[in-house]
């Protein structure tokens, strides 16, 4: 197998491909800097005037609570972990892909720029689709949904030790080996692996039990598959689990999309809207209608109630009319369910957008070169700031919403009633306690 190029100097590494990559980014993507308070007040007409204006960015994550961690790990140069196994929406892919950057910097070892597998769109739109094809549509690189250089950034800042690669050739070797990281653990359960602090002594072993200990110059590859709803979380503190998961912000573009849905969203409706507030209140309701995805694993869900259209939306109506809200905003990748929802809430008085709704002209183009799960994640950024939220407990997407707005509400402890869980500023509808538990497993 060939030595990957400058493992063993950082600089060298990122000169590689990365840079180029980074630098080819900014060059197309990046605007001007940005103002840190924004008040949009559409009753003094105008709404927004500069389009180049991010809502949703963030800077660099830099977390002492990560150094620590960083900074009490045995480093190994001779340890590589890639993490190409990212497949689903964004739920999956985005903890996939903090669970290979934790469990990388748990056993010291450095990790290659991650990528996303490739989802056949024409099976999600229509539900004709085999599970075994999920995984034959090729890769991207992370640039797919997120923001490489903020990755990058934010890992030299808060765990400098950890080495990026850019790229690693697919080569075989008796020193490469695909792993799922809990397997090494004989008890998991719904709140995930009991003592993560013993994965790295696991692994050691795993690594000395599969693979030749030699030629000694030579590194160990692990190829991590998809690890989800397994790590718990708070293993770190409370800090930690909720700083981590800001290393990962979605890409330049999708941000800006979101930003002009919002403003659109303001001016059509003449509501002032402060997008500095984590959760904007007054505003909108944000939810995720679900109703017809080939991704939900069926056997588990058709029993359930809101899993389906006719229960789903009544819930969401009612949870409209019971917080005074008389503006919803759907997402999903079905407009003819939200024009039926749409319907259904004019007979009380609720209005319901959407962004194919308020895009127009050029946004609107620039949202139909996004595939799918691309625009998901306009619609996932427009949920996050919404005053209320209603989603699907069977669904990762609704929990990865709910998980993260919990950090920007009063951060009311989640209470679990019949089958409905609600924190006070998110609601999901068809909730078991196994999927309460496992929801520590996901990053906020
Ligand atoms: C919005 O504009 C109206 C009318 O110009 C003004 O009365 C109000 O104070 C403004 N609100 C904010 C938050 O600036
Ligand atoms: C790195 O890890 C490998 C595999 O566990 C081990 O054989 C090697 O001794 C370690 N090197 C150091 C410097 O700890
Ligand atoms: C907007 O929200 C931010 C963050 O909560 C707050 O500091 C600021 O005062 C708000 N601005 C207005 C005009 O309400």
């Amino acid at each position: 197998m060939q030595h990957p190029a400058g493992i063993s100097r950082r600089p060298a590494v990122l000169a590689g491909g990365l840079l180029v990559t980074i630098w080819l980014w900014l060059a197309f993507f990046d605007g001007p800097s940005l103002p840190t308070h924004i008040v949009w007040n559409t009753s003094s007409k105008g709404g927004l005037t500069s389009p180049s204006i991010d809502a949703f960015d963030f800077p660099p994550v830099d977390s002492d609570e990560m150094r620590a961690v960083c900074s009490s790990t045995k480093w190994n140069q001779s340890l590589i972990f890639t993490c190409d196994n990212n497949h689903g929406g964004i739920g999956h892919v985005r903890n996939s892909i903090l669970n290979c950057v934790r469990y990388a910097i748990g056993a010291g070892g450095a990790l290659v720029m991650p990528n996303i597998a490739l989802r056949d769109e024409d099976d999600m739109e229509h539900d004709h689709g085999h599970a075994e094809k999920r995984h034959g549509f090729g890769r991207k690189g992370m640039e797919y949904m997120f923001d490489v250089e903020h990755f990058s950034e934010s890992l030299r800042l808060s765990c400098p030790e950890l080495m990026l690669i850019g790229h690693l050739e697919e080569t075989f070797s008796p020193r490469r080996r695909g792993l799922l990281p809990e397997h090494l653990f004989t008890n998991v359960p719904a709140s995930g692996i009991e003592h993560p602090e013993e994965w790295p002594v696991r692994l050691k072993a795993w690594i000395e039990k599969h693979m030749p200990s030699y030629p000694e110059k030579e590194p160990i590859v692990i190829d991590l598959e998809q690890s989800f709803l397994h790590y718990p979380t708070h293993s770190d503190g409370h800090k930690f689990a909720h700083t981590f998961g800001n290393i990962l912000k979605f890409r330049p573009d999708v941000r800006r999309l979101a930003t002009t849905t919002l403003k659109k969203l303001a001016e059509w409706y003449d509501m002032p809207l402060n997008v500095s507030e984590l959760i904007m209140n007054p505003s909108f309701m944000g939810a995720h209608l679900q109703t017809d995805n080939p991704f939900l694993e069926r056997r588990h869900n058709s029993d359930v109630a809101y899993a389906h259209f006719p229960a789903q939306t009544a819930a969401y109506i009612e949870q409209a009319i019971s917080a005074k809200i008389s503006l919803i905003y759907v997402a999903s990748g079905n407009l003819p369910e939200i024009h039926k929802l749409g319907l259904q809430a004019t007979a009380s008085n609720i209005a319901v957008t959407h962004k194919e709704d308020l895009l127009k002209d050029k946004d609107m183009e620039m949202l139909e070169r996004l595939r799918w799960d691309q625009r998901a994640l306009v619609d996932y950024l427009m949920l996050l700031k919404a005053q209320d939220f209603a989603g699907v407990g069977h669904s990762s997407f609704s929990w990865q919403i709910v998980m993260t707005r919990h950090e920007g509400g009063d951060k009311r402890k989640g209470v679990l009633e019949s089958d409905i869980w609600s924190d006070g500023v998110s609601t999901l509808y068809g909730v078991r306690s196994s999927y309460v538990e496992s929801s520590g497993c996901m990053w906020s």
